[in-house]
C-alpha cells in the first residue's frame, strides 16, 4: 500500500480511533474537512506535558514552568517554519480560523474601514469569513461585495479583477473551499489586490493542512488557519499577519500577557505576537500541535498532497460511474483539493448520511457553514466526502457500493 512516499499502512496504526467499530463494522472517516482524526503522538504529547510539566507559561521562573514555556514557544518556531513566515513574531496563537479572522476583523477592519468603503468576499466562503465582515460592515456603514463563482466551481475571472480595480480596502478569500474542493490561484490574486492597495486575508483552513502553503510566496497579509483540521487538538488556532500591520494593530483582547506594564488610568501594550495572546494560553493543545506539525513534516507536505490527488481522482472517477450522482466543483484534480461534495438525484443528504453511518462509514450533509454557496448551487444540502493521509482507495470502493445501493433502494 506504499503511496507516493506515503505508507498508509503504517500511518494508521498512529490513529488509535481507526481500529473502532462502528456498526460492527470497521470505521471509514471520511469527515476530514470537519477535523481529522489524531495521532497516538499527539496524544501523548498533551499527556506528557499535563504528567510531566504542567505550568503556566511566560511569567514562572520554576523548572516546570520554565519547561512548559519552551515547548510552547518551540511549536510558534515550528509553525513559523510550516509556512515559511519571515518573522515569529508573524504568527499568532489563537482558538481557531474563526476567531483568527475575527481578530483581524476586530483589530485591523476597525481602525481601517469607514463608512462606504467596500470589503471583498466571494460566493465559496464559510459562514467563518462572512459573518465576521457582516458585523464590520455593519458597525460601520460599509459595503460587502462577492465575487461569485462560474457553474464548474471556479471564481469568475473577470469579477476578481473588475471588483479589485474598484479598490476594496481588503479582501477575505478562502485558499481551498470546504465544499467545491476548488484551489483559487491565490498567489496570482495576491498579487494583482497588491497592485491595487487591497490587503488580502487567506483563509487556509482547508488548504494549510493538505498541502504546502509558503506565506512568503503568496506574499498574502493574513493567513488564518486551525490545528484541529490538521492532526492537531481543538482550540488552537492559526493567525499569520505580516509585521507591519500586526505591529500597528490595536490588541483584540485584553487581560493578563498581552501587556508590558498597567497603570490605573493606561497600560502599554506587550510586544508581538504577545500583544495578542491575552489570558492563560491553552498550552496543551499548542504543545500537541507542535506534535502534529512534526507529523506531518515526517511525511512531507508534498506527499500528503500527492496523496490526496491521487485519492480524489479515483473516488471521482468511481462516483461518476454512478448514474444521477452530481458532484459539486471542478472536475480536475489539480485545481481541487481531497473534498468531494454530491448528490444522489433527490435524495435528502441527511438519509444518504445515516445510511452510510450504518455502515461505518462518516461523511457529512448539510450546508457546510456556507449557505450563501448553497443558494447560488440551489440545492438546500450536500453530501461531503473528505480525505486526509490515512483514507485509502478500499475504503473508498466500500463507500461507492454503498452509495450504489442507496440509489436502487431509493429507485433513482
Ligand atoms: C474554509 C473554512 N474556513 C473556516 C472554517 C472554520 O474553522 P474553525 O471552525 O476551526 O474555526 C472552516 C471549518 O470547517 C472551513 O472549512
Amino acid at each position: 500500500m506504499k503511496l507516493k512516499g506515503i505508507n498508509v499502512e503504517a500511518i494508521r496504526k498512529d490513529f488509535p480511533i481507526l481500529k473502532r467499530k462502528i456498526n460492527g463494522k470497521s470505521l471509514i472517516y471520511f469527515d476530514n474537512a470537519a477535523t481529522s482524526q489524531k495521532p497516538r503522538q499527539v496524544i501523548n504529547a498533551i499527556s506528557k506535558y499535563y504528567s510531566l510539566y504542567n505550568a503556566n507559561i511566560h511569567r514562572t521562573i520554576h523548572k516546570l514552568g520554565v519547561e512548559a514555556t519552551e515547548a510552547y514557544e518551540n511549536v510558534r518556531d515550528k509553525v513559523v517554519k510550516f509556512i515559511n513566515a519571515k518573522h515569529r513574531e508573524e504568527v499568532l496563537f489563537v482558538r481557531n480560523t474563526t476567531e483568527a479572522i475575527n481578530l483581524v476583523a476586530y483589530s485591523w477592519g476597525r481602525a481601517n474601514i469607514s463608512k462606504g468603503d467596500t470589503i471583498l468576499l466571494t460566493e465559496m466562503e464559510h459562514h467563518s469569513n462572512i459573518i465576521p465582515w457582516q458585523l464590520l460592515a455593519k458597525e460601520k456603514s460599509a459595503n460587502l461585495k462577492y465575487i461569485g463563482i462560474t457553474d464548474d466551481g471556479f471564481l469568475k475571472d473577470d469579477e476578481i479583477k473588475e471588483y479589485l480595480d474598484n479598490h476594496p480596502k481588503i479582501l477575505a478569500i478562502t485558499h481551498v473551499s470546504n465544499v467545491l474542493g476548488t484551489i483559487n490561484p491565490i498567489k496570482e490574486i495576491v498579487r494583482y489586490a497588491h497592485k491595487n492597495g487591497v490587503i488580502v486575508l487567506v483563509d487556509g483552513a482547508q488548504s494549510v493542512p493538505h498541502m504546502p502553503v509558503n506565506v512568503q510566496d503568496l506574499d498574502c497579509d493574513f493567513l488564518a488557519f486551525s490545528s484541529h483540521k490538521m492532526l492537531g487538538p481543538t482550540g488552537v488556532g492559526i493567525l499569520y499577519g505580516k509585521r507591519e500591520l500586526l505591529e500597528n494593530m490595536e490588541p483584540f483582547q485584553g487581560g493578563g500577557d498581552m501587556i508590558k506594564e498597567v497603570h490605573l488610568n493606561y497600560a502599554k501594550w506587550n510586544d508581538l505576537p504577545w500583544k495578542f495572546e491575552a489570558g492563560t494560553a491553552n498550552i496543551a493543545d499548542v504543545i500537541g500541535f507542535g506534535a502534529a506539525i512534526d507529523y506531518l513534516n515526517k511525511i512531507g507536505m508534498e506527499n500528503v498532497r500527492a496523496h490526496e490527488v491521487d485519492l480524489t481522482s479515483y473516488a471521482l472517477n468511481k462516483m461518476s460511474e454512478i448514474e444521477n450522482l452530481k458532484i459539486y466543483g471542478p472536475i480536475d484534480v489539480n485545481y481541487r483539493c481531497g473534498v468531494i461534495s454530491f448528490n444522489i438525484g433527490n435524495i435528502h443528504p441527511h438519509d444518504v448520511a445515516t445510511i452510510l453511518d450504518s455502515e461505518g462509514i462518516a461523511i457529512r450533509s448539510g450546508h457546510h457553514c456556507a449557505q450563501p454557496l448553497m443558494e447560488r448551487l440551489n440545492v438546500p444540502a450536500v453530501n461531503r466526502a473528505s480525505f486526509y493521509i490515512y483514507n485509502t482507495k478500499e475504503e473508498i470502493d466500500i463507500m461507492v457500493n454503498v452509495l450504489k445501493e442507496i440509489k436502487e433502494v431509493f429507485k433513482i
